[in-house]
């Protein structure tokens, strides 16, 4: 996952589960500001074999900050400035299609915006000029080609494609609104893919998105979604996005 130039650091946000790696070696860590304020955690500067990466705890850590109110744009903004150019961002899902259930691992290749009311772009306010970026294909499909190949290389259950669809939380969904979501092409769901994916896009950053299946989504099973079913598919499922990452950065 390396640019071409070198070793510029690959970013990795990390999500509900991933508060820290552990095979990260840890070589400083970092308090930051940006224009756009505080982003939610320090930076941990480290490397990942012999990748240089940043990485930053997107809900804090401890994990204190809800899904709604991430200041995204910090997020992006310190990964940016930390010198990351590819942003693994790890988002934790509720499964909507039919194999993609709890502990699976998803690299969507696209997504769906159901998200209100968040700071989703860099460009507001004294502008010199009004901005439309391109967003056809929210994912680097080269940086989702690298997933794809170490989650191969790991032997863990995954999917190399899946739309995923963005919601406000932090409240889970209704039945109804997963049934609608898997009308409009949604695979899975998660609180976090945006405007995080949108962000990185505008500020030139390749961002890829690593998806883990903590739960059927509302509906798709008969009991209703419990924290100890999603804290148990974090256990299962984390050792093999844990292995992805680090497999992704020999590459
Ligand atoms: N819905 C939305 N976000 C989620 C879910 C879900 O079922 N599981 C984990 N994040």
């Amino acid at each position: 996952m390396t640019e071409q130039s070198g070793k510029s650091p690959v970013g990795i946000i990390g999500g509900t589960g991933l508060t820290s790696l552990s095979d990260l070696r840890i070589t400083g860590e970092e308090s930051v500001t940006t224009a756009w304020g505080e982003p939610s955690s320090s930076l941990l500067r480290g490397q990942l074999g012999d990748q240089p990466v940043v990485f930053l705890s997107r809900h804090g850590n401890p994990h204190r900050i809800p899904p709604h109110q991430v200041n995204y744009r910090a997020n992006i903004q310190a990964l940016h400035d930390a010198g990351a150019r590819v942003v693994v961002g790890v988002n934790a899902v509720g499964g909507i299609h039919g194999d993609m259930g709890p502990a699976h691992i998803v690299v969507p290749d696209q997504l769906i915006d159901y998200t209100w009311g968040r700071e989703s772009t860099f460009f507001e306010g004294d502008l010199a000029e009004v901005t439309h970026i391109d967003f056809t294909w929210p994912y680097d499909q080269e940086a989702r080609e690298v997933l794809i190949e170490s989650a191969r290389l790991a032997g863990v259950p995954f999917s190399a494609f899946g739309v995923y669809g963005a919601t406000q939380g932090p409240r889970l969904e209704t039945a109804a609104e997963i049934r609608r979501m898997e009308r409009d092409g949604c695979d899975i769901v998660g609180m976090t893919g945006m405007p995080e994916a949108v962000l990185a896009a505008e500020r030139g950053l390749r961002y890829v998105s690593l998806g883990l299946v903590v739960n059927w989504a509302a509906g798709k099973t008969d009991h209703i979604i419990t924290m100890a079913e999603i804290e148990e598919a974090i256990a299962q499922g984390m050792s093999g996005v844990k292995q992805i990452l680090e497999g992704s950065m020999e590459k």
